[in-house]
């Protein structure tokens, strides 16, 4: 059957179907469905000024969306989650735009600290906004970490920039050499280290990071230079799963115990590392990449997603505008996350092809 026929039939509610994406959420189903709950994800809106009030009309408009149909969820869910590079160049008026749309959600919303709302004064402003930069908090018998993965070397951040406006458009580009790689920092993993000695062993601990913990590609920072060392403190734990914004697109992998899944951008798509040429040969393989990459539209490969822990394990679902939504869940069996409306070829839609 037509994969997208199916989804809706499982989803059954066909009426509202039609006109919002959002109801293609499937839900928790079984016996541990009562014990479970939902939260929502939305990540890399990059609001960018103008001049004034002016801001780029497609990445306040994805923020908008995605905060419209948050809130038309149903069952709702128990928080949401903003993954970082709320702002593009981290002024104030954009921070103040995002948060305003942000502010709109109607529900309780924690934040992740991204690049772009960082390097032009250290996260201060941010901080006005939101607080401090890493933290954890508990809900229903879940641990959720929330760090600040994007900094780097004093060095660079300090002394290498005549000013914090320089400094912010270098580690701005996806493929600058002058950037920096990102980094958890020993503050941080001392924190993290205490933090988690509370934490029983067989609690389910669920990281929110912004660039991956995980290595993936150093020459567009899909890297987090001390992703080691954070891996170690979570290996302990029976359940872990860290869930990152930064590399708009799909990605997911299994290291040990620790499941790894990116989260959509509301703004615009990266392509996938292995795609460009100058990439080096060794990337890992862990992504079953999408269909899609439209350049001539605008929301292609952009959403947010919609994730449930019933089962202690994250179960995703991708809501991507103008491309078929996607399920990700834990395959218990297998002992890794799998995807399960796309990994089988048969289910694979044919690459789109332009004139
Ligand atoms: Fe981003
Ligand atoms: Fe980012």
């Amino acid at each position: 059957m037509n994969p997208r026929r199916q989804f809706l039939k499982t989803a059954g509610s066909g009426l509202i179907a039609g006109m919002l994406p959002v109801s293609l959420v499937r839900l928790s189903y079984g016996a541990t469905a009562d014990e479970g709950f939902t939260f929502a994800y939305i990540s890399d809106s990059h609001i960018q000024q103008i001049k004034g009030n002016e801001f780029v009309r497609n990445w306040d408009r994805g923020l908008i969306r995605a905060v419209a149909e948050t809130n038309l969820l149903e069952p709702k869910p128990d928080f949401v989650m903003f993954g970082g590079d709320l702002a593009q160049l981290g002024n104030k008026p954009e921070l103040d735009h995002g948060a305003e749309i942000l502010a709109g959600l109607n529900y309780k919303t924690h934040v992740v600290m991204g690049e772009h709302d960082y390097y032009l004064d250290l996260g201060k402003y941010w901080s006005d906004l939101y607080g401090d930069h890493y933290y954890s908090f508990d809900h229903k018998g879940v641990h959720f970490i929330v760090l600040n993965s994007i900094i780097t070397y004093d060095d660079w951040t300090f002394d290498r920039w005549e000013s914090g406006e320089r400094r912010m458009s270098e580690m701005a580009g996806l493929d600058n050499p002058n950037g920096s790689p990102f980094m958890v920092g020993d503050k941080q993993l001392k924190w993290l280290k205490k933090d988690l000695r509370k934490v029983k062993k067989d609690t389910p601990v669920v990281v929110f990071s912004h660039s991956p913990l995980q290595k993936i590609y150093k020459g567009w920072n899909f890297w987090t230079e001390d992703a080691d060392q954070v891996q170690a403190l979570l290996k302990p734990f029976d359940q872990v799963n860290v869930i990152y914004g930064h590399v708009h697109q799909i990605q997911y992998n299994q290291i040990d115990n620790i499941a790894f899944t990116s989260v959509m951008s509301t703004a615009w798509p990266w392509p996938y590392p292995e795609s460009y040429a100058q990439a080096e040969s060794h990337l890992p393989i862990l992504t079953v990449p999408m269909n899609r990459a439209d350049p001539f539209d605008e929301r292609d490969a952009t959403g947010w997603q919609f994730m449930n822990m019933h089962t202690g394990r994250v179960d995703l679902e991708f809501n991507l505008y103008s491309n078929e939504n996607r399920s990700l869940a834990f395959n218990r069996e297998k002992g890794h996350p799998e995807d399960t409306t796309y990994s089988d070829p048969v289910n694979r839609n044919r690459a789109q092809s332009h004139y």
